[in-house]
């Protein structure tokens, strides 16, 4: 997408053909920043830290890992320890295991000389693919926002609710979630995001909003517990998120908070749809709820926010006093029954094992 008239993705291979680029999304909304990486502590690192995030994201910034290494050195040993090192940086997106299954599948018949560039020209390939999935659950979850559209009076918007930042800084490009916003709004159909902010780590706020911004997408910044209250006042037509693993069963793992969300879209009667590329269905696990591992990150991310100070420095500060400690449990679980719709890029599916087995016949059977 663009950022001041020039078109970004959010990773890209290195000039020199032994590193990546990316934007680094801790400065957002602050400050633009790219970093080049060459190295796969270094790659491990901005998957853990979160300079990258969001589960489409994180599986290709594994995959160009992979790609360094094969570099640097591509034997069998290598694969495997890089395979290692990158599945243990974030357990829960079911991307990042995909991309590095993906990657040693195609690179472990090679002979050695061959895998560098193999594995840049698939790490490339998977970015690519990920841009074209999320065009297609855009053009599928239109559909969606256009049916809504057609029930209200002309000109008044349709209002989205998301949560998190599952936008194309989530992905290569597009976003899941956002996919369809950002082709409503080409298509001149007035709609209106309400972006969670999204404690701790604030995607929301910082990501969402700015992503809302820059393409011009009328928005408003709620705090987390807003939604539902919005939704008994008939404030908001739709729910769309994103998510880091969706079950064969069709529950949806994503990030903390999403569970409430869709608690209350149910209680009101708000439709709750799930942007869903097909890299993130785990086909090997049934009950999300007790399959999914869900990471736990520091405390330190609830006891301190991140933000500009008046003196334009980026700073965190305590909201906490010293003594109190935090829980960071970063994803929740939403059961199949709280979706109304997963948008893939072959379709909109009912959030069962049976609807997704109807659009990808191929995977279904566990
Ligand atoms: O912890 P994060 O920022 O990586 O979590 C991201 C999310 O939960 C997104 O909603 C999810 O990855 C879907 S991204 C298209």
């Amino acid at each position: 997408m663009k950022v001041a008239d020039r078109h970004y993705r959010t990773i890209w291979p290195g000039e020199d053909g032994r590193s990546v680029e990316i934007i680094d999304q801790r400065w957002l909304p602050h400050d633009f920043r790219i970093e080049r990486i060459d190295n796969v502590p270094g790659i491990a690192t901005a998957i853990r830290d979160m300079w990258v995030r969001g589960a489409p994201l994180i599986g290709v910034t594994a995959a160009y890992g992979v790609a360094i290494q094969m570099a640097d050195d591509p034997s069998d040993e290598a694969l495997d320890a890089v395979w290692e090192t990158l599945h243990e940086t974030r357990p829960t997106a079911i991307n990042l295991r995909w991309a590095l299954d993906e990657m040693r599948r195609v690179l472990r018949p090679l002979p050695l000389g061959q895998r560098a560039a193999a594995a840049f020209r698939r790490a490339g390939e998977i970015a690519d693919e990920d841009v074209g999935l999320n065009r297609n659950i855009g053009v599928n979850g239109l559909a969606i926002i256009k049916e809504i559209a057609a029930g209200k009076k002309p000109g008044e918007p349709v209002n989205i609710l998301t949560h998190c930042n599952a936008g194309w800084l989530a992905t290569v490009d597009y976003g899941t979630a956002t996919a369809p916003i950002y082709l409503a709004v080409e298509e001149g159909i007035p709609v209106h995001v309400y972006v969670d902010e999204t404690r701790p780590r604030n995607q929301g706020a910082q990501l969402t909003a700015w992503e809302m911004a820059g393409h011009g997408v009328p928005h408003t910044l709620i705090v987390d517990n807003a939604g539902g209250h919005l939704m008994q006042r008939g404030e908001i037509d739709m729910v769309i998120v994103g998510t880091d693993r969706t079950t064969a069963n069709g529950d949806v793992c994503n990030k903390i908070g999403t569970y409430l969300k869709a608690l209350a879209a149910h209680d009101n009667g708000v439709p709750f749809y799930v942007g869903l590329p097909s890299p993130t269905i785990d086909w090997t696990v049934g009950d999300g709820l007790k399959e999914i591992p869900i990471e736990q990150r520091s405390g330190d991310e609830v006891s301190f926010v991140w933000g500009k100070t008046a003196s334009g420095e980026i700073a965190q500060v305590r909201v906490s006093p010293e003594t109190t400690g935090a829980a960071n449990p970063a994803f929740d679980v939403t059961p199949a029954r709280l979706v109304t719709g997963l948008i893939t890029e072959r379709g909109v599916a009912k959030a069962s094992r049976e609807g997704l087995r109807a659009l990808f016949p191929e995977r279904g059977r566990r």
